[in-house]
């Protein structure tokens, strides 16, 4: 979704640093860009990609010491140059960057056309602008103005804003994402931290409510009463580096790889193989549930899923519900039940505003989240760390597998008795170089030769591996744009049968060889009786490799890491299948890496 930079304090590199923090907050989708420069006020936007605008900027540079810049992914209003950010008032004294929706926005401009005011674009941010000149007319400061106009805004957002030749940036959060970057010299603001990692590490997260006024010669932090806060400035552990590509073609292609050193991260020191048992440094008290509600969207859904299953197997009543569905219709709850928001960026607007309900209903909430001091990890009450690593891809591949391992290491610290966890925790501290002889033997490029030109793509399993077949589709479809649907197994004859030819290969999921493995083999045999070519993902200890046409084989390890493994393949196919069809894998069409709009 949007994305925000701001940087103030350096003298001729601010325009360099706008750039390089829009490159680097691409991956959260955009469709058009611009920067605005003070104190001249010059403001320069295009739709399309970031090279359009650096195209502009080369025959219009623009000037300033100061600035603000946008990535927006559209909302209110086709991707057009006048939709682009950053807006302006009529005079050009105001340049207002926005991220989120306001709700208000049709009330406001309503009221400032009353007064006279034309508006120049379809956006709801336009507003901004605007009120805040409107204040300035009536004689307030530049800083009145902004926080008056704040004041009046109803929805969600993070706000940066420069005003006439004012050396400030204004900027608010509500509901967005919005950090602060501090040096000795300069202020950075961004949607996300990659995009000033290059210069600092030492990071402000700015709560709800909050506001900054920076300026060259630091930045203060207010409440939303305006009263000055103490803020802690933390130093975020990743590098520049961490967010590079590193020689590969892809951000996706480069996380799938390292999945072996992320998923050691997400369990190590949180293990204890001779014991047998499961400690977590952030959360150690986390009562024990009557039940378990996981809300959650997209991949992470698929997460939810398996964790939701792991926990029933374990005797605890648990249910995976998509966030978009749950505060709407939420579901009944006792008080000792727990609520647990799985989310990678801990920004999905619709993860939260779940999380929120259910915190408004009294139970205990807990974020399983990739990401640190994110809004979930901070609004419940607990926060568990997957622990994977800057994700940039838009296409969720290492996030989804540390959630997987998370959601186990989260079980056996909810369930009542444990049995003997070392088979698993052994199996644990294998599974990445199990992860690693996946990557260095896996057939899935070959087979999209062979399948690539397929009308669709099915996927099945049955148990947990319904989590691996929904998340195999999801990863082949938007990435590659073909048409991918995944099904519990034992569905396909209740109407996804129609679907299958033979020109829809299917791949099934079968690990283990327990009554679900075998009724699987039923599952295959359906779909070749219609002619669908089989390709099974197995560890061979089923007869699935017999009866199918191709095999992309897994290492044997403890069953409930099979659907680990099994993803990593899956995830190499639709990666393959994307590049063979010149899609841009990190960046797929309409999707954005970090939803934050409901
Ligand atoms: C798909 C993908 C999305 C996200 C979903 C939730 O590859 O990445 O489906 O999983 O938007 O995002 P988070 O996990 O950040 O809440």
């Amino acid at each position: 979704m949007c994305g925000i930079v701001g940087c103030i304090g350096r003298d001729d590199d601010t325009l360099d640093i706008l750039m390089g923090g829009l490159r680097s907050l691409e991956y959260r989708g955009y469709d058009s860009a611009g920067i605005a420069m003070g104190p001249s006020g010059e403001v320069l936007k295009r739709s399309g990609e970031l090279d359009a605008l650096e195209d502009a900027l080369e025959t219009t540079p623009l000037t300033g010491t100061f600035g603000i810049g946008h990535t927006r992914w559209s909302t209110h209003g086709p991707p057009t140059d006048r939709n682009a950010h950053p807006h302006t008032d009529e005079s050009d004294r105001v340049a207002v960057v926005h991220n989120g929706i306001i709700e208000n926005y049709s009330e406001l401009k309503a009221a400032l056309e009353a007064d006279g005011v034309t508006f120049s674009s379809d956006t709801d941010t336009e507003v901004v602008p605007h009120l805040i000149a409107q204040a300035l007319d009536q004689g307030e400061s530049p800083e009145t103005a902004f926080h008056n106009t704040v004041d009046k805004l109803e929805g969600s957002y993070a706000i940066a804003a420069i005003i006439d030749d004012e050396e400030t940036i204004y900027a608010a959060r509500q509901g967005s994402p919005l950090v602060v970057g501090v040096d000795d010299n300069s202020t950075f603001l961004a949607s996300d931290v990659p995009a000033f990692v290059d210069h600092t590490r030492d990071v402000v997260f700015l709560e709800d409510g909050q506001r900054v006024i920076a300026t060259p010669s630091g930045f203060s932090v207010l409440d939303e009463t305006r009263q000055p806060v103490e803020v802690d400035i933390e130093t975020v552990s990743y590098t520049a580096d961490e967010t590079g590509k590193s020689g590969y073609d892809h951000y996706m292609l480069k996380e799938i790889y390292e999945q072996p050193t992320s998923l050691r991260q997400s369990f190590s020191g949180r293990v204890d193989a001779l014991e047998g048992s499961i400690t977590f440094e952030e959360v150690e008290e986390i009562p024990q549930p009557d039940a378990v509600q996981f809300v959650a969207c997209g991949t992470s859904y698929h997460a939810a899923l398996y964790g939701a299953a792991l926990l029933r197997e374990r005797g605890i009543p648990a249910e995976a519900y998509l966030a978009s569905e749950y505060a709407l219709s939420p579901p009944p709850l006792t008080l000792g039940t727990l609520v647990v928001g799985i989310t990678q960026s801990g920004e999905t607007a619709d993860t939260l505003a779940a999380l929120r309900d259910a915190q408004s209903r009294g139970v205990t909430t807990l974020a399983l989240t990739n990401t640190v001091n994110s809004t979930a990890a901070r609004e419940c009450d607990h926060a568990l760390y997957i622990r994977a690593g800057p994700e940039i891809g838009v296409a969720a591949t290492k996030t989804f597998s540390s959630q997987l391992v998370g959601c186990n290491l989260l079980v056996e610290k909810l369930a009542d008795s444990s049995p003997d966890l070392r088979p698993l925790i052994e199996s644990l501290r294998d599974l990445p170089g199990d992860v690693q002889e996946v990557l260095d033997t896996s057939g899935a490029q070959t087979l999209v030769d062979e399948y690539g030109n397929s009308d669709a793509y099915f996927f099945i399993g049955r148990g947990t591996n319904v989590s691996v077949a929904l998340e195999g589709a999801l990863k082949c479809k938007e990435i590659s744009y073909e048409h991918a649907e995944g099904f519990p197994a034992g569905e396909l004859k209740h109407g996804p049968l129609a679907l299958v030819t033979p020109e829809t290969p299917v791949f099934a999921v079968v690990t283990g060889n327990d009554e679900r493995a075998q009724k699987t083999l039923g599952s295959i045999k359906e779909v070749q009786a219609r002619g669908a070519p089989v390709i099974a993902v197995t560890d061979g200890q089923s007869a699935a490799a017999e009866i199918v046409d191709e095999i992309l084989e897994i290492p044997e390890t403890h069953q409930r890491l099979a659907p680990v493994l099994a993803n990593v393949q899956l995830q190499l196919f639709s990666y393959y299948l994307a590049d063979a069809l010149g899609r841009p894998i990190d960046k797929p069409r309409n999707l954005a890496k970090s939803v934050t709009v409901e």
